[in-house]
């Protein structure tokens, strides 16, 4: 459930008519909902009940930094992957304390950054770059909390680009190894090893692949117990999937995911930590565009709108699907016609979907990609000298810019010409 509904025919955000938000920042934009980045929280935390647990929002997924506040006011910690993030969630008023830090290629600079401003633990994933921190660590007289993402070798039944848990992917160690690498890690004095981490990928519409990765952890977990590791952690990552297309079937739910992580790893008195990024910002965000021009091509018609692949990438990227809506409600029982929904950039990679059915547009309307709050502006460029796309926050009847578009001197700008030139 989302707080983007139509109410008297306009499709609001919240108690805002979303027409009123385009009059006063232009198209396009993403707008946000409060609500619904709460309410997307709440589903977590009350899964969990009950257990010792943080909810670390992965921040990737959408940093602006009004939306890490709000997480962080709602208690939640973070899942940052750069010493970029390290700082923002910080700057959102983070403690360090609820701050995990996940990625593959962590640089010594990063390490130090966030060993000097408070880390809650670092989720190594190599060999090099356990003994980097530890050396790292050791020079700053610190010591860094650990676990160790391990790869399960489970297939997440998603896009391949965002599958991480299979023993293809660069993500962790191999789980087979992973007993070597913590006895390893118990020599190296400027490491501390506090649990176990496992992310297989993103966008996982069924629990089974998570099931058989926690099944896993909960075994490596007892065999490190008895190698006498002090295992007091499971970071279990995120992944879970959201509705892209409101026709399909609905992907689990948090409160399903919930019972299904008490049962495989609830009885280990660990403390559960989880890394959701999609479903809670996925939903709670659209990105409102408006139609140029409506064009008539060889047996198809195009929608030109003033978003393109550069404000919204998923659809180029990953054959993403996003459903499309018009923000004034159409008639009931008005006939649909097919569009292919494209943006003004230069490529022909540049579409949001093909014959898309949708009702009658023209010049001027207004349209919304729903599902677009996670992986929206956090993935823009200003490719084609387009201006990366303001973003609202809406809570009940406040509007909020809380990223302005940028002006076009400020991007010229933001360029150099060498005095040779
Ligand atoms: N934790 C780790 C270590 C991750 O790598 C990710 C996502 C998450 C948590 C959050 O996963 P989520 O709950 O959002 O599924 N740009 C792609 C998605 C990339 C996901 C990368 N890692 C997309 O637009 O679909």
């Amino acid at each position: 459930m989302d707080h983007f509904l139509y109410r008297d025919g306009v499709l609001h955000a919240e108690d805002v008519p979303l027409p009123e938000i385009a009059a006063r920042v232009g198209t396009p934009f993403y707008c946000y909902s409060a609500a619904t980045l709460t309410r997307h929280y709440h589903l977590f935390d009350e899964a969990l009940a009950g257990t010792d647990h943080l909810i670390c929002y992965a921040m990737k997924a959408n940093s602006n930094l009004a939306v890490v506040k709000l997480m962080g006011d709602l208690g939640a910690g973070v899942d940052v992957v750069s010493g970029g993030e390290y700082l923002k969630a910080r700057a959102a008023g983070i403690p360090g304390e609820r701050i995990v830090f996940s990625g593959v290629g962590k640089t010594r600079a990063e390490m130090r950054l966030a060993l000097e401003g408070g880390i809650r633990q670092f989720n190594v994933e190599s060999e090099p770059e356990m003994e980097a921190l530890n050396e790292v660590a050791l020079s700053m007289g610190a010591v860094a909390p650990i676990t160790v993402r391990v790869n399960p070798d489970v297939d997440a039944q998603t896009h391949e680009k965002i599958a991480t848990g299979k023993a293809e992917n660069k993500f962790g160690i191999p789980i087979a190894k992973a007993r070597a690498v913590y006895a390893r890690a118990a020599t190296l004095p400027g490491l501390k090893v506090v649990g176990i981490d496992v992310h297989i990928g993103s966008q996982l519409t069924s629990l089974e692949p998570f099931e058989l990765a926690y099944a896993k952890v909960a075994e490596l977990t007892r065999a490190l117990r008895a190698d006498g590791h002090s295992i007091t952690r499971l970071d279990l990552g995120g992944g879970l999937g959201i509705p892209y297309e409101r026709s399909n079937a609905a992907p689990p739910l948090p409160l399903e995911y919930g019972a299904m992580v008490r049962r495989v790893v609830g009885d280990l008195g660990c403390e559960i930590e989880i890394e959701p990024g999609r479903l809670i910002a996925g939903n709670a965000g659209i990105l409102v565009s408006q139609v140029i021009y409506v064009k008539e091509g060889e047996g198809r018609n195009f929608l030109i709108l003033d978003a393109a692949m550069n404000d919204l990438v998923r659809p180029a990227m990953y054959a993403a699907h996003h459903d499309i809506v018009p923000v004034i409600e159409p008639a009931p029982g008005v006939e649909q016609g097919a569009y292919d929904v494209v943006g003004p950039v230069c490529e022909s990679g540049d579409t949001f979907a093909k014959s898309r059915m949708l009702p009658p547009l023209a010049e001027g309307d207004l349209v919304a990609f729903r599902s677009a709050g996670a992986y929206g502006a956090v993935m823009a460029s200003e490719y084609n000298m387009r201006p990366l796309v303001p973003e609202v926050l809406v809570s009940g009847d406040h509007v909020a810019v809380i990223r302005e578009r940028p002006s076009f001197d400020e991007m010229i700008n933001r360029d150099t010409i060498p005095e040779w030139l």
